[in-house]
């Protein structure tokens, strides 16, 4: 479809949509300022990644695993950093918190094929046990709580670090707010993050999430499915994050769309 044409199309549908729910709700007109006062704190504060995160982040991240198939997909979230070192047994964490609830982190990449991808980097990252991002909140330096995984000949990765707590998305602003008025809360379930990228292949991006853990059945960001969640499996008081990824190669996105 003509680009101009693409543009009308998904336009008019997402204004009939919108016009659509403020019939239905017969919304006044101070209801209508409220939302346009609205609009532009956000704008100002600078919320509108975050707003965009909690209403629509997910939805477009479901079209793409739908076109490309594999491996379903997440969100990427604010924080991944693109300079974490290279890891090969455990992610670097502060002394102080060695004591935590390990977790190892293992699993298989191949690709549609079902070959193993070796050599595939495997980015991860994930809280603190206070729930906050290193090289983002708190002055915790960049390198801690992430690391670039390289797989092994038989696409298999498997490294150590410490379980993340759930984490409340920054609740103070005017996102913060609608989700308040909204009676909703603000709160992810605990996760690890994950992108996985080697050449010639799609750029997958990927979140685990722990069975039975607070906000599974309630995340915020709406990201959370049934293929994400982890069962629990605690080997040696390890738990175990087993996760495998399907691959398509970057080609086969343009075949699917
Ligand atoms: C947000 C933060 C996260 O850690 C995440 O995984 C997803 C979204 C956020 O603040 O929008
Ligand atoms: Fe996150």
């Amino acid at each position: 479809m003509a680009y101009e044409a693409r543009i009308n199309a998904v336009v008019s549908d997402i204004v009939d949509g919108v016009r659509a729910a403020l019939f239905k709700h017969d919304v006044t007109f101070d209801e209508y300022r409220v939302a346009l006062a609205f609009l532009l704190d956000a704008f100002e504060k600078n919320d509108v990644p975050l707003l965009m995160d909690v209403l629509f982040n997910t939805t477009i991240v479901k079209i793409e695993g739908k076109l490309m198939g594999g491996s379903k997909p997440s969100l990427e979230g604010p924080y991944y950093l693109e300079n974490a070192a290279v890891v090969t047994d455990r992610l670097p964490m502060r002394d102080e918190d060695q004591h935590h609830t390990a977790m190892q982190l293992r699993g298989r990449v191949t690709g549609m094929d079902g070959r193993p991808l070796a050599r595939a980097t495997i980015d991860v990252w994930h809280s603190t046990p206070e729930g906050r991002y290193s090289g983002i909140h708190d002055g915790i330096p960049p390198h801690y709580y992430r690391g670039k995984i390289v797989t092994d000949a038989d696409g298999r990765y498997n490294v150590r670090s410490i379980m993340p707590i759930p984490y409340q998305i920054p609740n103070e602003g005017p996102t913060g707010a609608l989700l308040t008025a909204m009676g909703r809360h603000s709160w992810r379930p605990a996760h690890v993050h994950y992108k996985i990228s080697a050449p010639g292949m799609h750029t997958h991006i990927s979140q685990a999430y722990f069975e039975g853990g607070a906000y599974v059945e309630d995340d915020c960001c709406e990201d959370v499915c049934e293929e994400h969640v982890v069962a629990e499996k605690v080997e040696d008081g390890v738990r175990i994050v087993e996760v495998d990824f399907v691959i398509p190669k970057a080609t086969e996105k343009a075949q699917a769309a």
